[in-house]
């Protein structure tokens, strides 16, 4: 259960770290913060690149963020992008591979908050279970 509290300020995270997204080409702006499970917020922006294919989003930004910390699983995310923006299925498959049904709060520079949970984003994913089921078998 995350606390009011710790949802806003996952929210003002995301908030705050969108005004650094590097985003030259699309000038899509958007952070992102996800809630560790070791209790410390680790934060992130979309980075474009000249090679466009090359760009990640802010979601993917934040969780590698906190992989390269050595925090495997979130308990929350917050993501800060332009309008009513949702996060893409790349990143959403990369949220199941480090949380379970975990809220996603979305929100925008204008402050609108939508809040809806992972698995409501990603029905029926495929995940780490599975690949763990499959071994057992072998
Ligand atoms: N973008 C994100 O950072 N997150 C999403 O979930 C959707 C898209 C970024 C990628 C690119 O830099 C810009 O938004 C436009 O697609």
């Amino acid at each position: 259960m995350i606390t009011e509290e710790r949802k806003q300020t996952l929210l003002g995270a995301s908030r705050r770290v969108q005004t650094g997204a590097y985003a030259p080409y699309s000038k899509y702006y958007v952070g992102a913060a996800v809630l560790g499970e070791d209790g410390n917020i680790y934060c992130g922006v979309n980075i474009e690149n000249a090679s466009y294919g090359l760009t990640v989003c802010g979601e993917r930004s934040a969780i590698f963020n906190m992989v390269n910390s050595g925090v495997l699983r979130f308990h929350a995310i917050a993501v800060c992008g332009e309008g009513r923006g949702s996060p893409c299925g790349a990143c959403r498959q990369v949220m199941v591979e480090f949380a379970g049904d975990v809220p996603v709060y979305l929100t925008s520079s204008q402050g609108e908050v939508r809040e809806t949970t992972l698995y409501n984003l990603l029905p029926e994913h495929f995940g780490p279970d599975n690949l763990a089921r499959g071994q057992s078998n072998m």
